[in-house]
Parts: structure tokens; sequence; C-alpha cells
């Protein structure tokens, strides 16, 4: 099995590190035309730098903040006009940890806004292009915690089920066009966003940061965190013609960490 993207337009949400990083580097290998998309200018053109052009992709970047929706949206539609897109991998920063208690309603809304609003619009922007085309892959980088609510995330814990809902109905109604919608379930995966929960729970907990990484590791059946490229190289099979008949499903990749069915 040999996965090509030649010819195909890939834009991937959050990708100047962790997972979209990782993405975005793998989409580009099998031959991409990859956008990145991400705040920080410097780490955009350091990350563009990294990606293939061996088969000729030219690859580009949008700098967007997901918490500042007016303008993401205007940013976001403006390079759609001329660009189509036809694997689309929604990726942003995760929400901000704490309890439900801790929570207010802004709270949400912010969460919101960054989790399901820059998603939904992104995704209602490049569609019509990918009914025209009669293709387009749709992948949302969610978490575990839309099957079971983790502890001190309830803002991911609450929002997410909404896009997965959104996502599998939103599945059903383009599939006669040739578009997949799925959305992976992510289990611990070794990156900043990781470590920075870690450092919370740390502090917290009034424990080593190490001690919490080794809680972690041990309640995961594999006993490791995950590897961004592994990772990675789900969201390409998703994206590929491999993945054809695959769609409105919630694949987790974990080591074995969900417990239930
Ligand atoms: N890693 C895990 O174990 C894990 C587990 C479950 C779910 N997830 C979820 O998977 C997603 C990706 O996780 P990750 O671990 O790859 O995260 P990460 O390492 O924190 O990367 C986040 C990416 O988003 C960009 N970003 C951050 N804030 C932004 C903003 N306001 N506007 C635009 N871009 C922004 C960052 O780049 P800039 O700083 O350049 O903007 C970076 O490229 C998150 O939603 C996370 O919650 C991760």
């Amino acid at each position: 099995m040999k996965i090509s993207f030649e010819h195909k337009n890939a834009l991937v949400g959050g990708s100047t590190q962790g997972l979209g990083k990782a993405i975005a580097i793998q989409l580009a290998e099998c031959g991409a035309n990859v956008t990145l998309l991400a705040r920080n200018e410097a780490k955009l053109k350091k990350v563009l730098k990294e990606l293939n052009t061996d088969s000729g992709q030219k690859h580009n970047y949008v700098e967007v903040d997901f918490y500042n929706l007016e303008d993401f949206k205007k940013t976001v539609s403006g390079f759609l006009k001329n660009h189509p897109v036809h694997i689309l991998v929604n990726n942003t920063n995760g929400p901000e940890a704490g309890g439900v208690l801790e929570k207010n309603l802004p709270d949400y809304q912010k969460a919101f806004d960054l989790l399901f609003q820059t998603v939904c619009f992104t995704t209602l922007e490049v569609l019509p292009g990918m009914q025209k085309n009669k293709f387009g892959r749709i992948i949302n980088v969610s978490s575990l915690s839309v099957k079971e609510p983790i502890q001190n995330l309830a803002l991911s814990n609450t929002i997410r089920v909404a896009l997965t809902s959104w996502a599998k109905a939103l599945s059903t109604e383009v599939a006669k066009d040739n578009i997949t919608v799925n959305s992976i379930l992510t289990g611990n995966f070794d990156t900043e966003r990781l470590n920075h929960l870690i450092a919370l729970q740390a502090k917290a907990k009034n424990v080593s940061e190490e001690e919490i990484r080794e809680s972690r590791i041990a309640a995961i059946p594999m006993k490791r965190f995950g590897r961004p490229v592994e990772y990675a190289y789900l969201a390409a099979f998703l994206a590929s013609d491999y993945a054809s008949y695959i769609t409105g499903t919630n694949i987790p990749i974990d080591g074995g960490l969900l417990k239930s069915l």
C-alpha cells in the first residue's frame, strides 16, 4: 500500500508543533500541498521549511488566532477563496484545564469558539469545493474525553462531544459526494500540551512532574505515551483513498487506555 496525495491540497490546523505538525509533515511526505495554520509566524516559517517538496509540492501558511473568532473567519475565508482544500484537518490547541466547579459560562463560550466555532466555520467554507470535486476528507482531532470524561478537563469533556456529534450528522449528509468525516479520539501523546497538563497536575497535587508522568504511563496498557508520528500515520490513512468507505467514526488512538468498548 502506498499513499499518494499528489495534486491534493491539505489544510492543517495547529500545525507548528505536536500532533498538527506531525500530520502536516506526513501529508507532505505523501505528496500533498500543505497549508499550515497557527499563530506564531516564526514557527510557521520554520515548519514550512521542514515539509517535503520532492515532488514539487507547494506549501503555505496562514497566521490565525483561534481565540479571535471574527479575525479568524475573515482570514480563513479570504484564504479559501483562491485555495480549494481536499483534505481538512481540524485541529486547534486544547482548551484550558480545570474541573466543572471551576468553570463559568464565559469559559464555556471561549472553549466553544475554540473547539466548535472555528472548526464548524472552516468546514462549512471548504465543503462546497469538496462537493463540487466529489472528493473530500475531513478529520477532526478530538479526545478520549468524548467517550470517557477526563478528570479536570471540563471544557474538553463538554464541547468535544458536541463537535463529534455534529461531525457524525454531517458525515451522513455529505457521504454521497465522496466526502468522509471522521474524528480521532486522542490518548496521551508526547507533546507540549501533554507536558503542560502534567505540570498543572503535579502542581495541584504537590508532587513531581516525573511522578505524574509515571502514573499516567502506568495506566496505559502499552506502558508509554504515543509518538506524534504514530498519530500522523492514522490521519494520513484516513485522508487516503484506502479509507474511502470509512466515515462518521470516532477512532481512539491511545495504546489501549480507553476502558469502554
Ligand atoms: N497531546 C495529547 O496527549 C492530547 C490528548 C488529547 C487531546 N489532545 C488535543 O489535540 C489537539 C492538539 O494537541 P497537541 O498536543 O498537538 O497540542 P500542542 O502541542 O499544544 O500544539 C498546539 C498547536 O496549536 C497552535 N496554537 C496554540 N494556540 C493557538 C491559537 N490561539 N490560535 C492558533 N493556533 C494556536 C500552536 O502553535 P502556535 O503557538 O504557533 O500558535 C500549536 O501548533 C489539542 O486540541 C489537544 O487538546 C491532545
